[in-house]
């Protein structure tokens, strides 16, 4: 990838937090992230990853500071700048994979009142179905256009969510555990694609992982998430913060001790017993 950034961070966060009632989920998020890193997200589960992921993609809100998108505050809504691919996959069951991908250029023109699929519209469905079919290509499912999610393998159904994410063209892909649910075979054929897409395309990834292996592999940069105090009163009163900032270089991922590191913070936090030091 370009290893020289541009000044502009794509997206700046500034102090941010997330709060529900009383429970503090997040605190005190400064980040900023250059277009075409590939952000890996690691932290102990219930630390608030999917939480932060929602909040990038517009579905959820966060309580304090600031989200900078081009240096513009990002819109409290999804939009299409942004797609996400799930763990859990994210296809209608009772649509073909060409209309799965199909779809999500429906609902991109369906706010400006395009009948993209209306009877006057030929040509536009013509060429929705050709860029739906070559975004098929680009993930191996072109075999597959006309079968249902049912009849696909797993590896192939979240080729198909990324078909599906891809097609609007975003410049920001978050993965929330997209291989997680995998055969290792499977998920090494993965890396390859969304590897390959993620230079291609020039987008700006964000992807959680519980694999620490896998974070390190394809990620440029990987952050963990982790709550450095803990209330063992009041467990809701801190909320995680991003404790590493590690760039992935040739250097760093060959530093003795870092993954053993890293993975200690993967554990759950265990709240200090009263009258321990
Ligand atoms: N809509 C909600 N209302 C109230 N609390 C919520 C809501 N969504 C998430 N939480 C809380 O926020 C915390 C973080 O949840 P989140 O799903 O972001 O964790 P996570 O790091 O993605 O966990 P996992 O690794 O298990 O997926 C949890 O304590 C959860 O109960
Ligand atoms: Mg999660």
């Amino acid at each position: 990838m370009n290893t020289q950034q541009p000044k502009q961070p794509m997206i700046e966060i500034r102090n941010v937090w997330k709060e529900y009632g009383h429970n503090i989920v997040l605190e005190r998020l400064h980040k900023k992230v250059h277009q075409g890193e590939f952000i890996s997200i690691v932290g102990a589960s219930g630390c608030g990853k999917t939480t932060f992921l929602n909040m990038l993609l517009g579905t959820e809100q966060h309580s304090r500071g600031e989200i900078l998108l081009d240096g513009q505050p990002l819109r409290r809504e999804p939009g299409t700048e942004r797609g996400i691919v799930f763990q859990k996959y994210s296809v209608f069951p009772h649509l073909t994979a060409l209309d799965n991908v199909m779809i999500g250029l429906e609902f991109e023109s369906s706010g400006l009142t395009s009948k993209l699929f209306g009877r006057n519209n030929g040509v536009q469905k013509q060429q929705a179905r050709q860029h739906a079919r070559e975004m098929l290509a680009q993930v191996g499912l072109s075999h597959a256009e006309n079968q249902y999610p049912h009849q696909l393998s797993g590896g192939m159904r979240q080729r198909l969510s990324i078909a599906q994410s891809l097609v609007k063209q975003p410049r920001i892909l978050l993965l929330d555990e997209p291989f997680g649910a995998l055969d290792p075979g499977i998920r090494k054929d993965m890396h390859t694609l969304i590897r390959s897409l993620w230079q291609e395309q020039q987008l700006t990834v964000f992807m959680i992982t519980h694999d620490l292996s896998e974070g390190f592999q394809l990620g440029s940069r990987i952050w963990v998430f982790d709550q450095p105090r803990v209330d063992p009163q009041a467990p809701e009163r801190y909320g995680a913060q991003i404790t590493f900032d590690i760039p992935l270089n040739k250097q760093t991922i060959n530093q003795p001790g870092l993954l053993s590191a890293l993975n200690q913070t993967l554990q759950p936090a265990e709240p200090l017993q009263s009258g321990s030091v």
